[in-house]
């Protein structure tokens, strides 16, 4: 029995470490922080005995700071790509009664420049994530290095299991443990020919051909999504736009063809992953060159953003937060652009159709009108009066 009495919005992480209370970012009273993997790692760590208070200790992917929090004695580093993870990383510490600072947070751009002890890894959702994390992991492993990955097993495939042998060397996986598998790396230092095939890049056919580089972990990553099109096939252009927030930008596409369309216009582009804001960056920078101004936030929707500053907001929300389906973000995501907006200010918002959006933009604005639809997505707009 967890003797932490949890708040409305955390749960208690019981492992041989100790009994942690933690909080999803958003907090989310339905779904816990951690999972039967983090546990599972956990158990191992504690019953192999591999970790002293000396070892260097490197966390990748480590989604709302579990691991991180338990382990908090060897003062890890923690690689995760999202701010909302980093939050999560923040406030579960101190929940715990930790200073943020035992615990280094590093966005994965790039690595840390170090060897590790012991490094631990959360299978990620996006494969080609994992990829290219197993190729610029090789710098960081000494001869002693011991390496175990933990997931659940609905995410570890064998062609999960093909890129830890062919990119690190001799792997073997655990027994399921409550639907969770480990999996064991011995690093063979010989294995050392290829690279992360990441960032790489495609075309974008609009107002004029745009080369579009994505970093691993974006969405989309390797063709313009249908959504998206819609967007660029209806992009709004007018003189009224003089600020125009990109949402969840991912690689920039939106606001990069809204940006041609309205000239004078300053751009804003927001995103929770730090891939996709540099992704972003770079892929202005390659249309207008550095002297148009724009600004790149990594933040949680539009934290950051004064309240009626802007005139169009443009967002392709996400419908699912790691593994986790559901529409709180882009709920989220909808209330914030209302604040964010002039009075008279524009969201235009594209999505699946099955998704309703309409409705929550209905209750949020009072009204809402479709301006476009192809066969699976429709693109609406709701008008701040
Ligand atoms: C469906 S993708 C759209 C990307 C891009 N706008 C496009 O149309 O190709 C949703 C984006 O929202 C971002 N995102 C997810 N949660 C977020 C949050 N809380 N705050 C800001 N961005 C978020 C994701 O990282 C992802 O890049």
């Amino acid at each position: 029995m967890a003797s932490i009495e949890p708040k409305a919005s955390t749960t208690v992480m019981l492992t041989p470490q100790g009994e942690f209370e933690l909080e999803r970012m958003p907090p989310n009273p339905q779904l816990q922080a951690w999972d039967a993997a983090d546990q599972y790692l956990l158990k191992q760590i504690d019953e192999l005995k591999i970790l002293t208070r000396q070892s260097r200790l490197l966390l990748v992917n480590d989604n709302f700071g579990a691991l991180s929090v338990a382990l908090a004695d060897n003062h890890p580093v923690m690689v995760n790509d999202s701010f909302l993870s980093q939050q999560a990383l923040y406030r579960n510490m101190q929940l715990n009664g930790y200073e943020p600072d035992q615990v280094t947070f590093n966005s994965g751009l790039p690595l840390p420049h170090a060897k590790f002890d012991v490094i631990l890894i959360k299978i990620p959702k996006s494969q080609a994530l994992l990829e290219h994390q197993l190729y610029s992991l090789r710098d960081l492993i000494g001869f002693d290095t011991r390496i175990i990955a933990a997931g659940m097993s609905r995410s570890i495939h064998s062609s999960t299991l093909k890129l830890f042998e062919s990119i690190l060397g001799p792997t073997t996986t655990s027994l399921a443990w409550k639907k969770s598998r480990l999996i064991y790396v011995t690093r063979d230092q010989a294995l050392n020919q290829g690279q992360s095939p990441y960032p790489d890049s495609f075309i974008v056919e609009a107002d004029r051909e745009y080369t579009i580089i994505n970093h691993a972990n974006l969405f989309s990553r390797d063709k313009l999504d249908s959504g998206s099109r819609l967007v660029i096939e209806n992009m709004p252009a007018s003189e009224k736009y003089r600020h125009i927030v990109d949402l969840g930008c991912g690689n920039g596409i939106l606001g990069l063809i809204a940006a041609s369309l309205n000239p004078e216009a300053k751009l804003i582009f927001t995103d929770e992953s730090y891939m996709a804001i540099d992704s972003a960056r770079i892929n202005f920078e390659a249309a207008f060159g550095k002297n148009r101004e724009a600004e790149f936030t990594v933040t949680n929707c539009l934290q950051g953003i004064a309240n009626e500053s802007v005139d169009l907001v443009l967002n392709n929300p996400p419908f699912h937060q790691q593994t986790s389906v559901g529409d709180t973000i882009a709920w989220q995501m909808f209330i914030e652009a209302r604040k964010a907006l002039k009075p008279g200010g524009e969201l235009w918002v594209v999505g699946n159709r099955h998704l309703a959006y309409h409705a929550k933009l209905k209750k949020i604005f009072g009204h809402c009108e479709q301006v476009a639809s192809n066969k699976k997505f429709v693109l609406l707009l709701a008008v701040k009066q």
